[in-house]
């Protein structure tokens, strides 16, 4: 199969490359589950934070940053984190409650915590993917809090490079019953092909009733932005370089691909949820939030 950039994948936990960014997002969480007018709660996220030696100077309060809410990085970015959080959070519940899906994947899983977290019904399984070192890690931190999952958890270490569709059925994904798929924050860090088989791939294992939500970035956002506050003080404060991190290939039109599949799409910005829920990141002039879109997708029933 086609190769993830070889500069993602040259450390495989949470000490660099692109599993590092899974603590980024658990900082963020971390952040916002402390805030007084908090999006999502993630009590999980500030653990992982405090055990990476990575990030033992990252903040997990806002409180903690000396220029708070004005800094670029811990606060318009962390709140966008907070944001998608809860938005992909109230995805996954309509799916069990109102859709009555019982099988949720989670691609590029990283240090998700939905399933310590939110409530699902007893019957639900939740499948986890995401590379051997970072689930590792991700299990080190959890059992040390003894953190215990609310739904069927199932771990699938592997690469999604890798025969992960192989390993999701041996684990006992069952292609005839409905599911619902998550690819939060991963797509951009992948090849075109890689998504483009990711989402073909999905359709496949779909039956009607499934659904599918996941983030990309408009082409135009990688250089255009270039130069923005969140990518320069990620880079500065904390030592990501998303720019380099991200794939530089352009970019598939996956919802149109699904469109054409039957699926029903639906394409927001985060900033449309910003409004919804009162709080959350705006537009600002140079953003490199300005391309991101969040995708919504439903298989119809037969
Ligand atoms: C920004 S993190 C997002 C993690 C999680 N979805 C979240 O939002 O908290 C990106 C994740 O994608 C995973 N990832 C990137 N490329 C991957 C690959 N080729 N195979 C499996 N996982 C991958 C990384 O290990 C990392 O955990």
């Amino acid at each position: 199969m086609v190769s993830t950039a070889r500069r993602n994948t040259g450390v495989d936990g949470v000490d660099g490359g692109v599993g590092l960014t899974a603590l980024l997002v658990a900082a963020a969480r971390a952040i916002e589950t402390h805030r007084h007018d908090s999006l999502a709660r993630d009590v999980y996220a500030e653990h992982f934070v405090r055990a990476a030696p990575a990030c033992a100077a990252w903040p997990v309060r806002i409180e903690d940053v000396a220029d708070g809410d004005a800094n670029p990085l811990w606060g318009r970015f962390a709140r966008y984190f907070g944001l998608r959080t809860r938005v992909l959070d109230d995805f996954l519940r309509h799916a069990v409650q109102a859709e009555g899906v019982r099988q949720v994947v989670l691609l590029g899983a990283g240090l998700d915590t939905r399933a310590f977290r939110l409530d699902w019904p007893r019957d639900c399984v939740c499948y986890e993917i995401d590379r051997h070192g970072v689930l590792a890690f991700k299990h080190e931190v959890l059992d040390g809090v003894s953190a215990r999952p609310r739904a069927a958890r199932v771990p699938i270490p592997i690469d999604l490079r890798d025969d992960w569709v192989g390993a999701l059925l041996d684990a006992g994904f069952d292609t005839g019953a409905p599911s619902a798929w998550l690819a939060e924050g991963l797509l951009f860090y992948l090849p075109r092909a890689v998504e483009t088989y990711l989402i073909d791939t999905i359709d496949g294992l779909s039956t009607g009733g499934s659904a599918l939500a996941y983030e990309v970035k408009l082409e135009r956002d990688l250089l255009a932005y270039r130069d923005s506050p969140l990518y320069t003080s990620t880079k500065h404060q904390i030592g990501i370089d998303l720019l380099d991190l991200f794939d530089g290939e352009p970019r598939p039109d996956s919802a149109g691909d699904l469109a054409g599949r039957g699926w029903s799409t639906t394409v927001h910005t985060p900033f449309d949820f910003t409004r919804r829920h009162g709080r959350g990141p705006l537009p600002e002039e140079n953003d490199a939030l300005a391309g991101n879109r969040w995708v919504f997708a439903d298989k119809p029933r037969p």
